[in-house]
Order: structure tokens, then C-alpha cells, then sequence
């Protein structure tokens, strides 16, 4: 074990007993985008690194201190491991020529992403994403739309208590006067900003305000606010978001000191926050960018999205004691004594998978105690041993692993009915036990006698 090469810091293994969870909330994720008309696509993990200075922005903290870059060959150009999903997205709806098609277009994806980071719990270096883009609608409605698909799609896992944050940080027109009253601002302080800030304070005043350095955020703490220069398209912008948040029923705070770490956003900016996340609290951010599909050389395109880490929508859930459904376990385990058994067990056990069965067989030549210890261990439901007598006869012990109980039946014929009923005996138990519907219990109950 001393050599042994370990996993790079900030980054996790997901196991056997716990990809269960991610598969969860995955498909929790791309279902809910499907009932408001979204469709997954997938993008390279690797990009131009110009792509990301130009969209994220090169003064933003992402690109300056956090990409990891990958250059192929000495001398060639050097490529960036995504640190977010909107970039990639906006580049491939461009390439595609999907913005040709019918507009509103919307996608979705499921993400790695990676930010050199300083890793803590619920901020690691490679983390994951589900996020959602849409692009050509500049109404307030599809905002609204946007936020009630990540609304929903936190209600439909169960999570209690996420606040909505949302504030405007305005377009390029009164963007311009905002930053001049920031500049303004920042260089009464310009001896305890950090090297970085300084910078930014030449090029783009605004990101000082999300500096991570603790100076620069105790300066940045009585900045002026953005929303007390929005201009009267942007003013009517917000408004409109809010009055169908409030038609929705959908409830939110405004938090005027929310700018969003990427240089892309307009208008609309908005972040889910849960108490249950420690600092980094903030499990979905999104918002609008009107410029960016332009900027990147399609044609001029409203768009807007959000990106959830999925990391962190684990931790709510179990900080919440939010159950995730476990896997169904294994419907039978068949085990074998001896050669030719052994090869009964598997053709019966290929047989039953066909038919849409959980099945397992002994792979490692163990004692029958062994074996049966085995099927205890996974939680088979049932047990069947087979060696030279029952497949002499035909006939074997069908065992139920909860009770013991034990049934004779003619193994070739009966077993995938028998399996069929027992399940369909304990969809009845749950629904009588946990829902107490003893009418509907029944119904499964008879379908297995009628059939
Ligand atoms: P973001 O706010 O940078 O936005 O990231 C979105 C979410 O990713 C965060 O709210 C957080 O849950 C998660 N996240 C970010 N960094 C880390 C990290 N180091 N470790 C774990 N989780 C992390 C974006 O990425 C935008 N592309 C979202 C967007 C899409 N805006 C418009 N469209």
C-alpha cells in the first residue's frame, strides 16, 4: 500500500454503494427538463482555452487561477478542462447550426467539471453538473421557466428549505456606468487590493466583487449595488420576472450583492442556497446572457440557464434525511454442487435475466456454505440449489430467504413464474403495509392467480 498511487486531491470515487444515488438524481434531473421541452447533449470535457477566456471572461477568478490547462504538444495550442458547462454548450449549438432551427431551443447536460479550487466540504476540483441552457427568447417568461424547472426538479427530490436569490446585474449600456462608479469606488482602496483586483480594476471593476481574498471582500462589502443603475429596459426586465415568480408561487429573495463569478451574465442572475451546505452553500446558480451567443460568433441570441452541482445536491439530501430508493436486489441466487450443475445454473440463470430477472450464480467455485453465504450477503430473495439429484429429477428446493420457507417445484418449468408471483406478492405487501391499499393490493394479488 505504501506505493500506492492515490486519487488526486479534491477529487471522489463513487462506489457500487453509492452510484445508486447519482443514477437517481441524474434521472430525477433529465426527466424534469423533459417536461419543459429540454434535450440532453453531451461536449467534449476539453475545449480551446480561448473559448473560455472569451466566454467565462480571463479576468474572472475561473480563469485566471482556476483552469487546469492540457497542452497535447510542446509549441501547440493549449486546450482547458471544462470549469462549467455553458461555454462548451454555446460553442456546439453555434458549430451545429441548431439556432436555425425553431427557437426557443433548449438543452441540457450532465457534467464532470473542474476548478483548481481549494478543496473543502462541498467544493471539490472535479465536481459535476446538470445544468440547462435556452436560447432565443429575451421574455421575462422564459427566466421565469428556467427557475421553475430547477424549482421543481428540488421539490420532486424532496429537498425542503432552498432559498431563491435572484437580482439583475443589467446589460452593457448601464453595465458601463455601474463599472465607472465601481472603479471609482475601488481606488479609494487601491493599497489593500490584492495583485489580482488591481488588475481587474483597469479591466473589469466588477469582478472584484466575488475577489475570494478576505481583503478585497471586506472592501467589496459597501461597493454600490448594480441595481441602482439598472436602465429602464433592464428595470422592466426584472420587474417582469418577479410578478411571474409571484404568479407562479415561487418565492424569492432579492439579494443585490449576487453577481455570479462569469463574465457572461446580463439581466437576470439568480442562486438556490440551502442552509444544510456549510460555506459553500449555493447549490444552483444560473441567469441570463444575452451577448454571449453573439460574442462567440453566432448571430445574436438571448439566452439564459443555470448549472446545479450535483455534489452538493447529494449533501442536501442526505443532510436533509432524504431517503434515495435503493436498487432492487437480486431475485434469485442459484446455486450449484459440481461441474455439470454449475453449467445448469448458468444457462438457467441467462434464461431468467432474459426474462428480466436479477439473477446470480456461483463464479468462484465455493463450498455450497459458502455459496449460500454469498446469496445472504447481496440479499437475494431466493435461493435454489441444484446438483446431481435435481437435475436427475428436474426438481429443486426453492428457498425464500426472509422466512426460510421452502417449495418444491420443477425447476425448467416453474421458475420464472414463481419468481414472477413473488414479486408481484410483495409490490401487493407494500402497497397494503406502507399505503394501506388494501383494494389495489388485492388486484396484484388476483392478476397472479388469473394469469
Ligand atoms: P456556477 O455558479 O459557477 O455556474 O456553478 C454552478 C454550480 O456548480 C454551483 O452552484 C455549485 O453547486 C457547483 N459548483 C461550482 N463549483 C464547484 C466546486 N468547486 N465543487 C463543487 N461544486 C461546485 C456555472 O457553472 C454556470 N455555467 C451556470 C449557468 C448555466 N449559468 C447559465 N447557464
Amino acid at each position: 500500500m505504501a506505493n500506492m498511487i492515490k486519487a488526486p486531491r479534491g477529487t471522489q470515487d463513487v462506489l457500487g454503494n453509492e452510484s445508486y444515488q447519482w443514477q437517481f438524481i441524474e434521472n430525477i434531473a433529465l426527466e424534469t427538463a423533459k417536461l419543459y421541452g429540454f434535450e440532453e447533449i453531451r461536449t467534449p470535457t476539453f475545449e480551446d482555452m480561448a473559448l473560455f477566456k472569451r466566454s467565462v471572461g480571463d479576468t474572472t477568478d475561473v480563469v485566471q487561477k482556476e483552469m487546469y490547462q492540457v497542452q497535447a504538444e510542446k509549441g501547440k495550442e493549449l486546450y482547458g478542462l471544462r470549469p462549467e458547462g455553458t461555454a462548451g454548450a454555446v460553442r456546439a449549438i453555434i458549430q451545429n447550426g441548431l439556432l436555425n432551427e425553431t427557437l426557443p431551443l433548449k438543452i441540457c447536460y450532465l457534467i464532470s467539471c473542474f476548478r483548481h479550487e481549494r478543496p473543502q466540504a462541498g467544493r471539490y476540483r472535479e465536481f459535476h453538473q446538470f445544468g440547462v441552457e435556452m436560447f432565443g427568447s429575451a421574455s421575462p417568461s422564459a427566466d421565469v421557466e428556467v427557475i421553475c424547472l430547477a424549482h421543481h426538479l428540488f421539490e420532486r427530490m424532496g429537498l425542503k428549505e432552498i432559498q431563491l436569490y435572484i437580482n439583475s446585474i443589467g446589460c452593457p449600456t448601464c453595465r458601463a456606468k455601474y463599472q465607472k462608479a465601481l472603479k471609482a469606488y475601488f481606488e479609494g482602496y487601491r493599497e489593500r487590493l490584492c495583485g489580482t483586483c488591481l488588475e481587474r480594476l483597469e479591466r473589469n471593476p466588477m469582478r472584484i466583487l466575488d475577489c475570494k481574498s478576505p481583503e478585497c471582500a471586506e472592501i467589496a462589502k459597501d461597493a454600490p449595488l448594480m441595481l441602482h443603475y439598472l436602465c429602464e429596459d433592464c428595470k422592466q426586465h426584472f420587474e417582469g420576472v418577479q410578478e411571474r415568480l409571484k404568479a407562479v408561487g415561487i418565492s424569492y429573495q432579492i439579494n443585490p450583492k449576487i453577481v455570479r463569478g462569469l463574465d457572461y451574465y446580463t439581466k437576470t442572475v439568480f442562486e438556490f442556497v440551502s442552509n444544510d451546505l456549510g460555506a459553500q452553500s449555493t447549490v444552483c446558480g444560473g441567469g441570463r446572457y444575452d451577448g454571449l451567443v453573439e460574442q462567440m460568433g453566432g448571430a445574436s441570441t438571448p439566452g439564459l440557464g443555470f448549472g446545479i452541482g450535483l455534489e452538493r445536491l447529494l449533501l442536501i439530501l442526505k443532510a436533509q434525511g432524504i431517503e434515495i430508493p435503493k436498487p432492487a436486489p437480486c431475485d434469485l441466487y442459484l446455486a450449484s454442487i459440481g461441474e455439470q450443475a454449475q453449467i445448469k445454473a448458468c444457462s438457467l440463470a441467462e434464461q431468467l435475466r432474459q426474462e428480466g430477472f436479477r439473477v446470480e450464480c456461483d463464479l468462484m467455485n465455493r463450498s455450497i456454505k459458502a455459496q449460500m453465504k454469498y446469496a445472504n450477503k447481496i440479499g437475494a430473495n431466493m435461493s435454489m440449489v441444484l446438483g446431481e439429484s435435481e437435475l436427475e429429477t428436474g426438481k429443486a428446493n426453492l428457498k425464500l430467504m426472509k422466512t426460510g420457507e421452502q417449495h418444491e417445484i420443477a425447476f425448467e418449468q416453474d421458475l420464472c413464474r414463481t419468481i414472477y408471483d413473488y414479486n408481484l406478492n410483495e409490490v401487493a405487501n407494500a402497497l397494503e403495509h406502507q399505503f394501506g391499499d388494501e383494494q389495489l393490493a388485492n388486484l396484484f394479488r388476483n392478476a397472479k392467480r388469473e394469469d
